[in-house]
């Protein structure tokens, strides 16, 4: 299975699934690029330190999204991609790019969708929310990518247990190392098993 991921930050996520290809836990996969909206993403730099062509596709280089949404597709269109990965991708992604990529783009959000998803729930906020909502229990959920915001068929979701004292910063770690770092891999390993399963 060919896979692109689509980073915009730290890359915590992207590193869970370098190590699991290195480690040979996720078999059949291939990490052929990692594309970031932003040039200053540490995501990048965890590629470039495993080998993986890493470039960044930032919107400030372009006059019109349009135009960024075109060069992101063209991009992609060079590696020949099974599956694009959105690890902490904070661009919306077009109508264009879901109509080229049809069930091949999967996203990892910090909650149990359909609770605290949705515009403005990324990152940090969404521990906010959860945490200002009293939830006992919250976890993360990779889903397939449609033309709404974190709206696509769901796949694997993990519950993480909310605990006394938890600020955003450490129930945001709790899910990453409890959720986030375990299901993103074990979805692109379905996905993976399902191509080979076809062929
Ligand atoms: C984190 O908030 C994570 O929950 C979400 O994207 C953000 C950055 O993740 N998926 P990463 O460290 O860049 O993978």
């Amino acid at each position: 299975l060919r896979v692109g991921v689509l980073v915009s930050g730290g890359g915590t996520n992207l590193q869970a699934i370098i190590d699991q290809v290195e480690s040979g836990q996720l078999t059949g996969v291939s990490l052929e690029v990692v594309i970031s909206n932003n040039p200053g993403a540490k995501a990048l730099e965890r590629a470039k330190k495993h080998h993986i062509p890493a470039l960044c596709v930032s919107p400030k280089s372009y006059a019109t999204r349009d135009e960024f949404n075109q060069a992101l597709l063209d991009e992609l269109e060079k590696y020949q991609l099974d599956l694009i990965v959105l690890a902490g991708f904070l661009v919306v992604i077009p109508e264009i790019m879901v109509k080229r990529y049809p069930n091949q783009i999967i996203n990892i959000h910090p909650s149990l969708i359909p609770s605290f998803c949705g515009n403005g729930y990324y990152g940090l906020k969404v521990h906010e929310a959860a945490l200002a909502r009293g939830v006992k229990v919250t976890g993360a959920t990779v889903h397939y990518v449609d033309a709404g915001t974190d709206t696509g068929p769901i796949i694997l979701q993990k519950a993480v247990e909310v605990k006394e004292g938890d600020t955003p910063e450490i129930l945001q770690r709790r899910v990453m190392e409890e959720a986030e770092w375990k299901l993103l891999p074990a979805a692109i390993q379905l996905i993976a098993d399902q191509k080979k399963a076809a062929e």
